[in-house]
Parts: structure tokens; sequence; C-alpha cells
């Protein structure tokens, strides 16, 4: 829903000084105050916008502000420069009406920024398009550049505008910008030469020298330093809060967007450097013979590089500043020059070559700006004009301005007051009569072709003879006497004669805005504006295409007799064309006003703005305005904001509006006199009945608040409560559902309880009766079994019976058979003929057995375990006892073929089996080996001859033993020789006999139950032998020794059998101590070898490798 809001709405103060009640200029300056204190800087007079200068950055510019303005009425928001931007861009656009926007007020009241914001609105809110864009961007970036040719600080406005500025902006049918003009209004070319303490020169000059490259600064001959330069005030080069460097660079890059050429910037920049040139020029008197004074220049250094910059001859323009040439028609007479007159040359050629690179900017810019169409265009003008200024001591230039104010009040007049009546008629209102002020007179008083004062002005300039500034004001004197405007004091109107404010050098005029005295002194001078043709010859020798161009005067060709046109000639002119230009243009006015002289924000200084608004005529504009009715408004927007304050209207009038609001009127009781009904206009009268209608609206929107207030309250505690019970029911509902839920798991939980228990006990009882039933067939299976099994045996018993029956039946069958045969055969046979057949029957039988037995007998080996299978059970026993019989003559047999040596060898191998078999591992592997006894045929072997001898008993056995070593371990080669009476141990290789035991004194042998060849000799304690301990050896032979010692202790009568140990540990005598050999088995390391090792004093271990 559109919201419709008013300026009169959240006012502070009134918006709009129409409707001040009452009006005064203490109201009204009250109203300013208030608002500005509350940061409103903008308030209107009805179409007109008041601007406060608020010396600080305010939001209200934003792009956000941009599009709350944009396409919005006029009253419809508090009042802003943009509102009256949007209004004046909406009637061009869509009323084709073109448009002019006028700003004015003093130095420093903010119209340059107030142009720039209605320019940057217009370009916010118009269209777009890369081509637009680009017209925009141009338009806009004109400002900087003319800025900074143009602005100066000044010690009202740190960059104060020092020229007029009209811009026409124009448009095509759409609202697109197509281009621009610009016009320039009398730049106070002045300040070139000379600034007032505490201003500065044209910006350009310090932006140049601080902002510029050492390069370019070296091109152009300039040094960086500010006091190098007598054009430039020192006191206040630089400026707080203007950066010249940064603003060159900004003034640089606009003209590369505005579209000048680097040259053309170059050019500019050497026009510059130029005048500052200038001014360093300085000239010393030189009398000459005729006793005439005649100028030098001083140093010559400036006039060369300036001459360089510029491209001139050095001796052409010293010339110019030492001779003026004055042509009168065939007449040339040249005299020379003073000091001041070379002075005013110099300065005078600096103001003209500035003050003409700035029109000439102007012109380039025009050119780059124009719109490129020829089809019609719409056009806004933007005036941004020095407002009317009154100071101390007021020259010419100040009544050119003020000249140019009083014709902007006329126009402003003029037009508003066109405007009224236009307006009472469109609206068929009665036209009465306004009194106002009427400036035309004043107007007229400087204009007037005949005796204005600018005309008499440009008398005096022309005149022949004497001519002097107190001659013009004579003539004034004479000539504007009897004007009510004009004051002086020697006017020949006497009442002024008297007037001590009033000095003799002085007139005053009387403008609509105030009072102003002027001071003629310099009027004649700055009419004139003099150059002394020889130094625009000297200009246009240049060679220097721009400085040509800019003294085209100077050109001998054209030589001009005629005077140049006044300045003061040339501003009526310019003024003049303006206001023409203006008349056809719907005006727009913005009128700036500064709060106070410090630029300080927050300060209100009521004395100067008291003055302003006199000035500025603001009191007058309010009058005017009010001078029908105060208020008018449209009957749609009317009805809609004050609808409230009567029941018929409210809430929907459904009838035409203006209806609706005579009814409203009507019911509130307006008295007639205080409004008028127009035609799509309400008009008001006076203020108060507004401010009375707004009132009662106030009241009444409280109580339509207050109602609104209540449905509203009422229909949130109805939604609130209807959300609660909905709430509420969603909530119950998802409890009794989670109560629910619950109590269904409880009950299904306890179903599966009851359930599970009543499966348990079917399931039970099921297996019961399963169980039951199962044992019933078992029983029944058993009793069937048993049953069956009764029967069986039975039927077994039976079939046995009957099979015995049938065998009895048989036997007796036969025996009866027998007896009947016998007895029927009894006379054939003999008595005993039957043991007769079975004794010849057994014989056979027996016959038979022993024949095959003695075919089938096994052979004669008695390890061949073969027997013929018996033949006859009755045999058995007869069987058995043949097999051991003839196993036993086999034997004997074998036996008796022995010799005596081999008996002796197999009673030997019978010997040791009965020692060694199962109890030792190495004894399987000795079977097969045969007892050789002699291995080292030692009775042959001559090597042994000695031993053999010192050997006195047979020679049992002789084979090579190792003696462990008791301390390591080790082994030593011991070749070993048991006889019948002693066992012999002797050296290998030498055969010497090392120990002789007698067997007496050895007591017993020990050896293992692995296969290893290790055996103890344990000697008899106390005996001889035993002094050196017992022997460990190890031999191959192990079985072979053991049992020929045991055989000799056997047969031996006089002592004791030799015990033979076997066990896997037994303890050894090694002289005093009893060492425990101890066998293990251990991995076969080193292949196969047995190993010995003695662990401490008391063990020696002996591994043997596990047999696989
Ligand atoms: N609307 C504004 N918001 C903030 N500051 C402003 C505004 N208007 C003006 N100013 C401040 O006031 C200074 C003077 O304004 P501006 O140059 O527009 O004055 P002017 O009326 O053009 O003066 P002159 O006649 O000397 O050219 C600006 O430099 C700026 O600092
Ligand atoms: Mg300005």
């Amino acid at each position: 829903m559109e919201v419709k809001t008013s300026l009169l709405d959240n006012m502070i103060g009134v918006g709009d000084m129409v409707l001040l009640e009452p009006l005064s200029e203490d109201s009204f300056l009250e109203n300013l105050k208030k608002r500005f204190d509350h940061s409103e800087i903008y308030t209107y007079i009805g179409s007109v916008v008041i601007s406060m200068n608020p010396y600080r950055s305010l939001p209200i510019y934003t792009p956000d502000k941009v599009e709350e303005y944009r396409n919005r009425n006029f009253y419809e928001l508090s009042p802003h420069i943009y509102a009256l931007a949007d209004e004046a861009y909406r009637s061009l656009r869509d009323q084709d009406k073109d448009q002019c926007i006028l700003i004015t007020g003093e130095s420093g009241a903010g119209k340059t920024e107030a142009s720039k914001l209605v320019m940057s609105y217009v370009a916010a809110v118009c269209g777009k398009g890369q081509e637009v864009n680009k017209v925009k961007e141009q338009l806009l970036q004109s400002n900087p550049v003319l800025e900074a040719f143009g602005n100066a600080k000044t010690v009202r406005n740190d960059n104060s505008s020092r020229f007029g500025k009209y811009m026409d902006i124009e448009f095509d049918f759409k609202g697109d910008p197509l281009g621009g003009v610009i016009s320039n209004y009398l730049l106070e070319k002045s300040r070139v030469v000379k600034q007032p303490r505490g201003e500065r020169n044209f910006h350009v000059f310090y932006q140049l020298l601080s902002g510029a490259s050492d390069d370019t600064l070296k091109k152009l001959r300039l040094h960086r330093d500010v006091s190098k330069y007598n054009y430039l005030s020192l006191d206040s080069a630089v400026v707080s809060g203007l950066d010249d460097a940064a603003n060159f660079r900004t003034v640089r890059n606009a003209m590369q967007i505005v579209g000048f050429m680097e040259d053309e910037v170059q050019s500019v920049l050497q026009l510059v450097a130029a005048v500052l040139k200038l001014g360093n020029i300085e000239f010393k008197p030189e009398s000459r013979c005729n006793g005439t004074d005649e100028s030098r220049i001083k140093d010559k250094n400036d006039l060369k590089e300036m001459c360089e910059l510029l491209g001139i001859e050095q001796s052409v323009l010293e010339r110019a500043f030492s001779y003026r040439t004055v042509e009168a028609k065939l007449e040339k007479v040249s005299t020379t020059l003073n000091v001041a007159q070379a002075y005013y040359a110099r300065d005078a050629l600096a103001k003209n070559l500035y003050s003409r690179l700035f029109t000439w900017l102007v012109t380039r810019i025009n050119e780059s700006i124009k719109a490129q169409t020829k089809t019609r265009h719409k056009v806004m003008g933007v005036l941004d004009i020095y407002g009317f200024e009154i100071f101390e001591d007021n020259s010419f230039e100040q009544f050119i301005i003020n000249y140019c104010n009083e014709k902007l009040q006329q126009i402003f007049i003029e037009l508003t007051l066109r405007e009224e009546q236009e307006e009472y008629v469109r609206e068929g209102i009665e036209w009465t009569n306004i009194e106002y002020f009427n400036n035309a007179v004043i107007c007229d008083l400087i204009e007037n072709n005949k005796n204005g004062i600018l005309a008499m002005l440009d008398e005096e300039c022309l005149r022949p003879g004497t001519v002097t500034d107190e001659t013009f004001l004579d003539k004034l004197n004479t000539v504007c006497a009897e004007h009510q405007h004009f004051e002086s004091r020697l006017s020949k109107n006497s009442k002024f004669l008297t007037d001590h404010s009033l000095p003799h050098n002085c007139f005053r005029i009387q403008h609509y805005a105030g009072k102003v005295l002027y001071r003629v002194e310099g009027f004649m001078d700055k009419n004139n504006d003099l150059l002394y043709r020889d130094l625009s010859q000297a200009m246009y020798k240049a060679n220097h295409s721009l400085i040509k161009q800019l003294f085209p005067e100077g050109n001998p060709a054209k030589v001009n007799l005629k005077r140049p046109p006044t300045a003061g000639f040339q501003f009526r002119a310019s003024v003049s064309t303006l206001m023409k230009n203006l008349q056809t243009k719907n005006p727009n006015y913005i009128r700036c006003i500064k709060p106070n002289d410090k630029k300080a924000p927050h300060i209100f200084t009521e004395s100067l703005i008291r003055h302003q608004v006199r000035y500025l005529g603001l009191m007058e504009n309010v009058r005017v305005r009010r001078a029908g009715y105060a208020f008018r408004q449209t009957y749609e927007p009317c009805l809609e904001r004050y609808k409230m304050l009567c029941k018929r209207t409210w809430p929907h009038w459904r009838g035409r509006a203006r209806e609706g609001v005579e009814v409203l009127m009507a019911d509130l009781q307006v008295p007639a006199e205080e409004f008028s009904y127009g035609r799509s206009k309400i008009f008001i009268r006076n203020p108060r009945t507004l401010f009375f209608l707004e009132e009662r609206r106030r009241q009444c929107l409280q109580d339509l608040a207050t109602l609104i207030q209540k449905i509203y309250r009422g229909w949130k505690c109805r939604s609130h409560f209807l959300l609660l019970k909905k709430s509420q029911i969603v909530v119950a509902a998802w409890y009794r559902r989670y109560a629910q839920q619950k109590k269904y798991q409880r009950i299904k939980s306890a179903t599966t309880v009851v359930q599970s228990y009543a499966r348990g006990w079917q399931a039970r009882k099921l297996l019961r009766e399963l169980k039951y039933q199962k044992r019933c067939e078992e029983a029944a299976t058993t009793i069937a079994a048993y049953w069956h099994g009764t029967q069986a045996r039975r039927e077994l018993r039976r079939l046995k019976e009957e099979a015995r029956r049938k065998h009895a039946v048989a036997v007796i069958w036969a025996y009866w058979q027998g007896l009947k045969v016998r007895r029927e055969y009894r006379k054939f046979f003999r008595a005993h003929a039957g043991k007769k057949i079975y004794d010849f029957t057994i014989q056979r039988i027996m016959q038979k057995y022993f024949l095959g037995l003695r075919n089938n007998l096994p052979s004669m080996s008695p390890i061949d375990k073969n027997w013929p299978a018996r033949t006859y059970l009755f045999l058995d026993g007869a069987h058995a006892e043949l097999r051991r019989i003839f196993h036993l003559w086999r034997c004997k047999k074998y036996r008796s073929q022995f010799t005596e040596e081999r008996k002796a060898v197999y009673e030997e191998k019978l010997e040791a089996s009965e020692i060694f078999k199962d109890k030792k591992a190495l004894y399987p592997s000795s079977v097969s080996q045969p007892f050789k006894g002699d291995y080292l045929e030692i009775s042959k072997n001559p090597k042994y001859q000695k031993l053999n001898n010192a050997v006195d008993e047979k020679v049992l056995l002789a084979d090579v033993v190792n003696k462990i070593n008791r301390a390591n371990g080790k082994g030593t080669a011991r070749i070993f020789l048991p006889t019948k009476k002693s066992v012999v141990l002797a050296d290998q290789k030498t055969g010497q006999v090392k120990a002789s035991v007698p067997l007496p004194d050895l007591t017993s042998v020990s050896v293992s139950t692995q296969s290893d060849g290790f055996f103890a000799l344990k000697l008899k304690e106390g005996s001889a032998s035993a002094v050196k301990g017992d022997f460990l050896l190890s031999s191959e032979h192990l079985i072979e020794i053991i049992t020929k010692l045991h055989r000799i202790g056997a047969t031996a009568t006089d002592r004791e059998q030799l015990s033979i140990d076997i066990s896997d540990e037994f303890l050894v005598q090694f002289k005093q101590d009893k060492v425990c050999v101890k066998f293990v088995q251990g991995a076969p390391k080193n292949g196969n070898s047995v190993s010995c090792k003695r662990k401490n004093n008391r063990l020696l271990e002996v591994s043997v490798p596990a047999t696989a």
C-alpha cells in the first residue's frame, strides 16, 4: 500500500514559511534557527527552497535519499533540494517545460554546492546507457576544471567562485541528457595580480606548483616554491582541508574526461606559467636626456623564460612594455611608459591573459559538451551567480553584481506573480491585486540607456578630455539626483547634504535588498578594462596557437580603431541575454544562506542571517506568495489527509474528491471566507485554517491510533489466544499420543510377557506330551523289541528245538537206520569192525597230515617264522608241539656248525644284548657290527711293537678312545687295551703306556642311555689306581668294550662282577672332586658330533644330538 505522506508530517517549526503564523522577520528567523538546530537546512517558501549552509557533511545526499525523493510530489516529503530538482526535472520531462534553477546567496552560502547537488540528482535519476553516462560524466567533470581556474580562497569561502556561471543542460524527449552549454560572467580578474589579505590567487596556480611532476615544472620553467612568484600571496598559500596536489590530478583527469587534447592541456599550463612569470617581471626607472622618465626591465631572465614558453620574440615584448602607440585615423604616436605605466601594462596583460584563457576554457568545454543532435532540446538551466554583496567598501564589481541580483529579483517577482495569477485563472478563482515592491525602478536607474548609471559610465569613459571617477560621480549627481533610489552627498537633491554616512566620493543606491554605498574610485578604469594595443599585438605575434587565438585584436591586418566595448556594457548585454533566456523558462529558486562567518557548523549568527534574509528579499518572497491564498492543495490528497475529521468522509468517500472536501469543510464549519474552491485545488487563505485542520487531524489521528491500537491489541490478543489454543491442542494431541504410546508399549510388553509365559507353558506342556509320547513310543518300541525278542527267541527256541528235534530225529533216524542196517547187515560184518574202520580212518588222516607237513617244512634259518597252517582241529596241540620241536632242532643244527671263536663272538653279542638291549640307544646300531676286538692289529703293527711287548697278557681289545679332559671336556686320543688282568691306556702316537689299571681296581662302568660313546671307568676308592681319579672316555665301540670288560669280570674268579650303571647322570671322581656328568639332548650342531663342556666345577655337560 502506498503511504501518503506530507510536508506537514513531523515538521520542525514550519517546513514552508508561507505557513508561518504570525509572519514577521523574527518569527521567520526563529523558524530558520529551530530547523537549523535540528539539522533541517532546507525550508520552503512555496516552491522556493531556502538552503542554510551546514558547514558539515549531512547524511541527506545518499542514493537512498535520491530514491526517496524520486517521482514524489514537491510537498509530499520534508523540504529538500532534491524535491526541487525532482520537480524541475519531472516538469521538464513530462510537461515539456524548459526549466531554470536560480541559485543565489552570498559568498560561502553554498550556491556552488547546491548547483552540484542539483546536477548530481538529475544525473542519478535520468536515463542510463553508455552514451548518456558519457555525457553526464562530461557535464559533471566540467565543474572541477572551471573551479580550478575560476575559484579561489577568499576570507568568506575557501572555494569561492570568482565568476558567475550559467549552465544549460539539454535533454531529449525521454529526459536523457544530450549535452550542455556554459556561460560565464565577469571573472574577478583583478585577483590574478593582487589578492586581499588572507586570500589566494586562483586555485590553479597553487595546484600546478604543488601537483605537477618535476619534469612538467622543468618544462614550464617553474619552481615548486610559491614564494618565488610575486602574483601568489604567501600568507594563505596553504588552505587547510584543501589538497592542491590531489586536486591538480583531479583537474587533469577531469580535463581528459571532458575531452581536452594533451597539447591543449600543455598550452593551458604554459599560459598559467606565463602569467606567473609575468608577475615576476620588474621595472626600474631610467631618466632620459629629454627629462622624461622611462622604465627598464630589471632582470630579463623571467621575461626570457616567458617568451620562450609562449614563443614570443623577447625584443617585441620588451618594447611593448616600454612604449605605447596610439593610433588615430592616419596618425600613429608612440610614447614611452614610465615605471608605473609599465607595471599597469604588465598587470593588464596578466589579467587579460588569464581572463581570456578562462573564457577560452569555457568555450572549449562547451565544444565538448554541446549536444550532438540537432533535434529540439528541452533545457534545464542552472545559474550559480554571486548573490547580493554589501561590503564596507563596495566598488565597480559589487555594483555590477548587485545589478545582476536586482534583475534576478525582478524576474522572480514577475514570474512568481505571473505563475500565481495563472494558477488563479486556471483554477477559476478571482484575482485580487497583490501589493508588493516592484524593483523595476531600481533596474531602470542602473540600466536605462539614456540616463542609467551604466550608460553614464560608458559616456564618461568615451568622452574626450580629462575624465576621472570624480567627473563620473558629478555626472551622476546631476543626472540621477531626482531618482528616489539614488543617494549622493553632492547630488542636486539637497536632502543628503548633511548625511555623514555618505562620503563625498561615494554614491548610494537603495536596492530592493537594502542600501549599498559605492565608492567611485576605479569605476572608470575597471569599466575601460584597457589593454595597450602594443601588448595585444606582441601577443598576437607569439608562436603559440592558443595565445594567438586569445588576442585576435592584435592582428595588424584587422586594426580596429574603435574602442572595445566597456566591461559595464558587456555585462549589461550578457545580463540582458540571460534574463531573456530565463524568462522563457520555468524558474525554480534556491536561496542560499550563510549561517556564520566562521565557516563552522552549528553556529547560527542571527544578525548575519537577518541581513541575508533582508537582502535576499525572503520576507518579500513570503508576502508575495501569501498575498492571495497561503496554501493550496489538490482535492484528492486534501480529502485523503483530512477525511478522518468527518464521519461522512471517513473511512471512505465514494463520490468525487471535491464534493468530499466540500462536505468536510461544511462539517468542520470553516468560515467561507477562509477558503475557496478552485477547479482542482482548494485554496486556503490563512495558515491558521490549515493549522486548525492539522490540529484536528492530529487529535483525530490520536483517537484513530487508539482505536487502531485497541483493535490491533484485541486482534493480537485474540491471535495470541488462538495460537495458544491451537498450540495447546497440538501439545495435548502430542501428549496424548505419547501417553497412549507409552500405555500401548506397557500393554504390549505385558502381553509379550504373558504370551511368553503362556507359550512357555504350552511349549513345556507340549514338550511334556512329546516326551511322554516319545517315552511311550520308546516303551512301546522296547516292549515291542522285547516282545519281538521274546517272540524271536521263542521262535528261535522253537526252531532250535525243532532243529534239535529234527537232528535228534535224524540221529535217531540214523541210529535207527544204523541199527536197522547193522541189524540187517550184522550178519554180513565181523564184530569190532567199526573200531578198525575208525582207527584206519584216523591213521589215514595222520598219514596225510605228516606227509603234507614234510613237504611244506619251512627253511632251516632259525629266524624263519613260517609254519604250515593246521589242517585238523583235533591236531592243534600236536601241530604246535611239532613246530617247537622243529625250531629247536634247526637251531641245534645251526649251532652245531659254529667254530669256537665264532661261538665266543655270539656269546659276546648275546651278553651285549643282555646288558644293553632296550637300555641304551646306541645298542641297536651295534648289533650288526661284528666285535672285531683288535682294531689296531696291535701285534702285527710295528708301530705298536713296544706297547705290545709292554703288555704281558693277551690283548682282548685294541682301539683308540678319547680320554676326556677333566678341565675342559676336550678329548685326547688314547689307545685302550683291556686284558684279562688290567686295562691299559697308552699314547696313540708313541704307544707309551699312560695308565694301567688292574681290573680288580675297576668297580663299575657308567654309561648314558643315549647314543653317545661316553663311558666312565670308576676305580675302587683307596686303590693305587684311584689316585688320579676315574677315567671318562669315549669310544665308537663302546658296546664291545663294555661287553668285553663285563665278560672278563664274569669269567674271573678272584674278584667281584663289574657293575654296569646306565643312567644320564652319574658322578665321576676327578682327583679330589666328584663331578657330575650330565647327558642332555641337544640340537644337532656341527654335524652329529657329541660335544662335552665343563659347565662348572661340579658339572660336565655332554650334549648328545637327538636321534631321528
Ligand atoms: N549542503 C552542504 N552541505 C555541506 N557543506 C556545504 C553545503 N553547502 C555548502 N557547504 C560548505 O560551504 C562551502 C562553501 O560553499 P560554496 O562554495 O557552494 O559557496 P558559494 O555560495 O558558491 O560561495 P561563492 O559565492 O564564494 O562561490 C563549501 O565548500 C562547503 O564546505
Ligand atoms: Mg560558488
